[in-house]
């Protein structure tokens, strides 16, 4: 016998930044402040990243590219990797990312690849609280997700392979 089984996403949008409560708003403030940050001469695709962590620190990121293209990395890989350095194991509560173009405009908000969401679940994972993720372009909606492990459903978990 094969059963159907099925997996729902449940996620949230507001139309425009204000309709976030004050905390968020300053997120996607500072994720949309870090796209001009961004070193991406290649895709000349802009993404900002910002963090905000348990002991209340924001910490950034913007995405780095390189000549030799898989050497660069992405904007929420940069925060996170900088954010767990400098507050080892102190709880990621939310992310924001965002994402510009000086030579296109994005049609709608920014979603981080799968490394970039496996890499945030394996920081998620090792914390007792969710982390949010408020995803958006220059302006307009948001999209927002509760948790990263919405985002990888199958997901590998590192710790797995503990005995
Ligand atoms: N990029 C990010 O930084 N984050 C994302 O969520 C999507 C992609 C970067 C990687 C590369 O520098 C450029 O955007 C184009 O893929």
């Amino acid at each position: 016998m094969m059963k159907k089984q099925e997996i729902t996403l449940r996620y949230f949008e507001v139309e425009d930044i204000r309709d976030l409560p004050d905390d968020e708003q300053e997120l996607v403030k500072a994720a949309r402040e870090m796209t001009k940050k961004a070193y991406a001469p290649y895709s000349s695709f802009h993404v900002g990243a910002a963090i905000l962590l348990k002991n209340g620190e924001i910490v950034r990121g913007s995405n780095q590219e390189n000549g030799a293209y898989p050497s660069g990395l992405c904007a929420e890989r940069v925060a996170a990797f900088a954010a767990s350095s400098m507050f080892p194991r102190v709880a990621m509560t939310k992310i924001a990312v965002s994402a510009n173009s000086p030579e296109f405009r994005l049609e709608s908000p920014v979603s981080p690849c799968g490394a970039c969401r496996q890499v945030l679940l394996e920081y998620e994972a090792s914390q007792q609280l969710p982390m949010k993720m408020l995803l958006s372009k220059e302006d307009g909606k948001i999209i927002i997700v509760e948790k990263i492990r919405d985002m990888l459903p199958f997901s590998f978990i590192g710790s797995k392979l503990k005995k």
